[in-house]
């Protein structure tokens, strides 16, 4: 009995930014961006919200299976449109998903592959179906519009996969995920909640902060690990792997993984360029963009490897239907 991945889908926010709009609001320039992340252009939502982004990925991902037959949406994401109710709750009624149990999760830009590891367990352990799994972001909302060393580098957007649990196919191989302490606080948002009559603590603003050199360093390392221990697990080597899709934080942390894995870039999922870091909404969107791209065929061997705030990481090895 195995999990497989049946569907995938995305969503982009119609606004595109380039990395010369931004020099006009910080002390930046595109070529630097380029160089530094491989960035060239980001998708900012205007109007769309979280959940239309959500849905539309979550519908692309479907196509016209019976919605009734989803018996779980787990949403990725760290920029909820609210609170209470989750998105998970918001998508199941929006898409009249029946039968779902439906909750966000928050594991940062490892989101993704955390919602895949509870997908499938949660899939195995209690015969569900099918699952959503949906990783969505509005950061621009939590950017600090002012600061250069984050705000060049975040994207909205939303990307979906389809999971089914099938007793004749392998689908999901094996997979990892990590937590490890921040303990200098490298990556963080609070939260903005406001001041109550009973204690001292002062309102704080919700945006994200980052000590980037610190958390690329965290990055290279924890991908690595991640990448290792999944191959480990199922006893096979890199040259095995027909396609990676890594998380689209930094173009140069991708090149590192590549190199670490001696094997070819042309083997990694890129579309960083075009999209930023758009956290846990990176690896469904980039996974989306393989799956359409027509390269993959059944029974090819795919990683998908996350790492982000928390800290965290994780990897996902699942072979193509
Ligand atoms: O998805 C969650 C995980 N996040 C990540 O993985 C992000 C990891 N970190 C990074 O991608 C990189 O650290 C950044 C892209 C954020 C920054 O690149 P960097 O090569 O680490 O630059 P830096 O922060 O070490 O700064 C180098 C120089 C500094 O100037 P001095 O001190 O050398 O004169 C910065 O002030 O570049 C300057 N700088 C900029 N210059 C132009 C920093 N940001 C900018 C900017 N434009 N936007």
């Amino acid at each position: 009995m195995g999990v497989v991945i049946i569907g995938t889908g995305k969503s982009l926010p119609e606004l595109k930014v380039d990395n010369t709009h931004l020099s006009k609001m910080v002390e930046t320039d595109n070529q630097w961006i380029i160089d530094r992340t491989g960035i060239e252009s980001r998708h900012i939502a205007t109007k769309e919200t979280g959940l239309d982004l959500a849905v539309n990925s979550a519908k692309e991902a479907m196509g016209d299976l019976d919605r009734n037959s989803i018996g779980l949406v787990i949403v990725a994401t760290v920029s909820p449109d609210m609170l209470v109710p989750s998105m998970g709750a918001l998508v199941k009624r929006a898409m009249n998903l029946e039968n779902a149990i439906a909750y966000d999760l928050n594991a940062a830009c490892s989101g993704f592959i955390y919602g895949i590891w509870n997908a499938e367990a949660l899939m195995k352990t209690h015969g569900i179906k099918r699952a959503l799994v949906i990783g969505v972001e509005r950061l621009s909302r939590i950017t600090n519009w002012e600061d250069r060393g984050t705000c060049i580098i975040f994207g909205d957007g939303a990307g979906s996969a389809v999971l089914e649990l099938k007793d004749d196919k392998t689908g999901i191989i094996s997979s990892f995920i990590k937590n490890y302490d921040d303990i200098s606080n490298s990556l963080t948002a609070d939260m903005q909640y406001l001041k109550t009559p009973f204690a001292d603590d002062e309102p704080k603003e919700q945006f994200l902060h980052m000590n980037g050199p610190q958390v690329f360093r965290f990055a290279v390392g924890a991908i690595g690990e991640a990448m290792d221990i999944v191959l480990q697990k199922a006893g096979i080597t890199a040259n095995d792997v027909k396609y990676y899709v890594p998380h689209q934080a930094n173009m140069r942390i991708i090149q590192s993984a590549a190199q670490r894995m001696k094997q070819p870039i042309e083997k990694f999922q890129v579309n960083i360029q075009t999209t930023g870091n758009v956290s846990a909404a990176s690896i469904p969107m980039a996974l989306a963009d393989l799956m359409k791209s027509g390269k993959v065929n059944s029974g090819d061997i795919i990683m998908m490897v996350g790492f982000g705030g928390g800290l965290s990481a994780g990897a996902i090895l699942f072979e193509a239907v």
